[in-house]
């Protein structure tokens, strides 16, 4: 049977992962498929200082991506590159040219997603994108095909390792965020710039492409509410196991009366829920359906062989595709605005609220932070001081009733001005739904 040809561009972590899985596992893929999938070139800035594996060593190397783009035998480009410049060439290129694309590309999705789907349909091409969200979890496919017959009413997820790992080892070690940062760059498991992740736009970018999936709405990271962890400290961690919780950074897309409510931020969840047993640099989704209810799905959500799994099953369904022909083809951003589902701001929301203050001890502090907050009808549900030495500089917790997000931002900008404020106070919704 006739192979089918494929082109790779970017041999990092992901492009690497995927054709050591390409040689290691070609025989079942040729037999699950029952025809070849064949690399015929591959590309980087500096192919020639990389280390192929045996089977791709005489495979023609090229620092060129426009040569990968319009070679004559490429039916498949893998875009590995990532980032929305140089990247998003790349596809463009590749459709203009009559190639399928399988891209790991978050960032590029999540930004010009709906617009690249149409276009790869009118050149009636394949499009596949499972590894952009997630790495080793298939939760594309769960959303285009399995659970696609619900109507989904809520999505939570943790979408960031980086993230997940700093907050668990916080936890567990009870070491400051500084320092837990410093190991997991060490560890390779934060970059040298790790801006991306702790300040939530990587996460943002996964949750605007399932949010997108999920509800049938063209949602941009622009239209999430974003915070990321910056802030969070061991004290945190014994505050919130006092509340029976622990901290994350929750990704979630809920539908409410009013419209969709999407937010990236720590948040507290209940220690019992399945979320907060998420450790490490591992990944989470969970879907609530109205009908078909909860459902969880977990695992690795990067690196080079999780994500090079969803890389290579990518490429072996878009070569069955162009095998077979598929005439069906839709675009998992197809729907039009649905109205129903409309992004609205997270402040028009109600939440019970975590507020953690450092304050140069004096008396009457609570009765100045309770006086501001009744000011505003929000209640107060508990105060909570764990014991401590520093009287300049004391930490404590008040959390709130179930209070409109508008009303506590203003008190909390009311508060941070008050003269015995250490530090901004940081506040947390403390998720109750899950
Ligand atoms: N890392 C993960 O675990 C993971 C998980 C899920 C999704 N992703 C996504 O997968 C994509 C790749 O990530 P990665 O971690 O593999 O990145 P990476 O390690 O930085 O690799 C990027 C590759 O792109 C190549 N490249 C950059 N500019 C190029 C250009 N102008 N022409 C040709 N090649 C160029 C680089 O070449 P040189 O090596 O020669 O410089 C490098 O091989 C990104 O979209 C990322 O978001 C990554």
């Amino acid at each position: 049977m006739r192979e089918v040809k494929v082109g790779i561009i970017g041999l990092g972590n992901v492009g690497l992962g995927t054709l050591r899985i390409l040689a290691e596992n070609a025989a079942q893929i040729e037999l699950k498929l029952g025809f070849r999938l064949s690399v015929r070139v591959v590309c980087s800035r500096n192919p020639a200082a990389k280390q192929l594996p045996d089977a791709f060593r005489d495979v023609p190397r090229t620092s060129d991506w426009k040569q990968v783009v319009t070679h004559p035998e490429v039916d498949i480009v893998a875009e590995l590159v990532g980032g929305t410049t140089v990247a998003s060439e790349i596809v463009q290129a590749a459709i203009a040219n009559g190639k399928s694309v399988v891209t790991a590309n978050k960032e590029l999705m999540a930004l010009a997603g709906a617009e690249i789907w149409d276009r790869a349909i009118a050149a009636g091409i394949n499009l596949a994108m499972e590894a952009s969200v997630a790495g080793g979890i298939p939760i594309h496919a769960v959303l285009r095909e399995g659970i696609s017959g619900d109507r989904i009413v809520a999505l939570y997820g943790i979408l960031n390792g980086t993230c997940n790992y700093i907050m668990t080892e916080i936890e567990r070690c009870g070491a400051d965020f500084a320092e837990v940062l410093a190991e997991a760059q060490r560890l390779g498991y934060a970059e040298a710039d790790p801006s991306a992740d702790i300040d939530g736009a990587d996460a943002r970018s996964k949750l605007a492409i399932l949010a997108a999936l999920a509800f049938g709405e063209r949602i941009t990271p622009d239209d999430i509410y974003t915070e990321g962890i910056r802030r969070i400290s061991p004290v945190d961690f014994q505050y919130a196991e006092r509340l029976g919780h622990t901290i994350r950074l929750i990704c979630a897309a809920r539908q409410s009366k009013q419209g969709l409510v999407l937010s990236v931020r720590p948040s507290l969840i209940p220690r019992g829920t399945i979320l907060a047993s998420v450790q490490g640099a591992y990944n989470a989704v969970w879907v609530r359906g109205r009908y078909g209810e909860d459902t969880f799905y977990y695992g690795k959500g990067a690196g080079p062989e999780p994500t090079g799994v969803a890389v290579v099953s990518d490429l072996m369904r878009v070569a069955r595709e162009i095998r077979r022909g598929s005439p069906e083809r839709v675009s998992p951003f197809a729907h039009e605005r649905l109205g129903e589902y409309r992004p609205i701001p997270v402040e028009t929301q109600k939440s019970a609220f975590y507020l953690r203050f450092r304050v140069k001890d004096r008396p009457g502090i609570i009765a100045t932070l309770g006086r501001i907050l009744a000011d505003r009808g929000i209640s107060i549900d508990a105060v909570l001081q764990l014991p401590s030495d520093s009287k300049d500089d004391l930490p404590f917790v008040i959390t709130l009733e179930r209070s409109r997000e508008a009303a506590v931002r203003e008190a909390l900008e009311q508060m941070r001005t008050l003269d015995f404020m250490v530090e901004d106070p940081l506040a947390m919704p403390m998720e109750t739904a899950l």
